[in-house]
């Protein structure tokens, strides 16, 4: 009886989250209809718009947005933001740019798998405070880490990431799970009017694992996960998802239901190779990118990460 009422509220919330995908599909087809000539005459004009909006916007807390606002911000920025798709947002991790022919493709949305102590975290923190480098604001989404230990664990890196956050360049986000869930069923929510209004170019969520754990059975997990991707598609923004994945144990099947969604998976090990632990990094996939085939070695030092040489193939039997 229990069991057939949670079916009939899991197959509920699993058509709440189809209808949100078909609406977003709608929503998307404006801007991917257009066509190049008219996107140039058009550009100049939607660069004025955007700005009168911001510049309007930009005296409200997040908080105060009415939700027509958003609504109407979402979509403007849907069709006028312009796309950097084909351009790269580099990493800032030395090594590994060239890699990928300088980064991952802008507006993608790519997977950093490993385990635990792999250097996940480390790796999307990194690439957060290159594009705060480069002027961008950059949004970190995590369930796991709290902030003053995680402000004071990245200093050793040389991040400052108070100052960071109170240049506005830096935002730092502790969100629950069921938050995340509860956005889906929004179709964006808090987070998503946080992106248009900072004009976020660079995400992170930490770790989509503790997302997927809300979810029992493999096919909400896999909805649930498509559902996020389409609300992350219609950001623009370069998104990185961390996923707890052990990439030596052919029966961990994390990555398994969403692979094919991902444009990229880049796999972190941290394995004990005669009595030490030593780190690899391997880019399993990246779409549309020449990308190394090679498992490299990497080190987590002051700097952060740096990629080194590859690896033997006996280092990694
Ligand atoms: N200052 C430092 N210098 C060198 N190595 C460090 C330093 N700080 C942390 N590390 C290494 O990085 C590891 C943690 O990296 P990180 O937090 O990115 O891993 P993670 O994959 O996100 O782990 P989890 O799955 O637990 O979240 C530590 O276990 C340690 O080995
Ligand atoms: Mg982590």
């Amino acid at each position: 009886m229990i069991k057939n009422i949670k079916k009939e509220v899991g197959n509920k919330i699993n058509s709440k989250i189809k209808n949100k995908i078909i609406v977003k599909t709608k929503e998307k087809k404006p801007a991917e209809s257009l066509k190049p000539e008219k996107e140039n005459v058009l550009s100049q004009q939607n660069k004025e718009l955007v700005s009168q909006k911001k510049s309007k916007l930009l005296g409200k807390t997040i908080e105060k947005l009415d939700n027509n606002e958003v609504d109407k911000t979402k979509k403007k920025n849907i069709i006028l933001k312009k796309s950097k798709r084909g351009e790269r947002a580099g990493t800032g991790i030395s090594g590994f740019d060239t890699m990928v022919e300088k980064g991952f493709e802008r507006e993608s949305i790519n997977l950093i798998a490993g385990g635990s102590g792999s250097g996940k975290s480390i790796f999307a923190l990194q690439f957060l405070m290159e594009g705060v480098k480069k002027g961008e604001k950059v949004l970190y989404i995590t369930f796991e880490e709290k902030k003053d230990e995680f402000y004071e664990n990245m200093k050793k890196f040389g991040w400052d990431l108070a100052k960071a956050e109170n240049s506005g360049k830096f935002i730092f986000l502790e969100y629950s799970p069921e938050k995340v869930k509860m956005m889906l069923d929004e179709g964006g929510g808090t987070i998503e009017s946080i992106v248009f209004k900072n004009n976020i170019e660079r995400m992170v969520i930490d770790s989509i694992t503790s997302f997927s754990l809300l979810f029992d059975d493999e096919l909400s997990k896999r909805q649930a996960n498509l559902g996020l991707f389409s609300i992350i598609r219609n950001w623009n923004c370069t998104t990185l998802l961390t996923v707890q994945y052990d990439p030596l144990d052919k029966r961990d099947k994390e990555i398994s239901s969403i692979e094919f969604e991902v444009d990229s998976i880049t796999l972190l090990y941290f394995v004990s190779i005669k009595n030490k632990r030593e780190r690899f990094i391997e880019v399993l996939k990246m779409r549309g990118t020449n990308h190394s085939k090679e498992i490299h070695l990497f080190e987590i030092s002051r700097g952060g990460i740096k990629v080194g040489k590859k690896a033997e193939s006996r280092e990694m039997s």
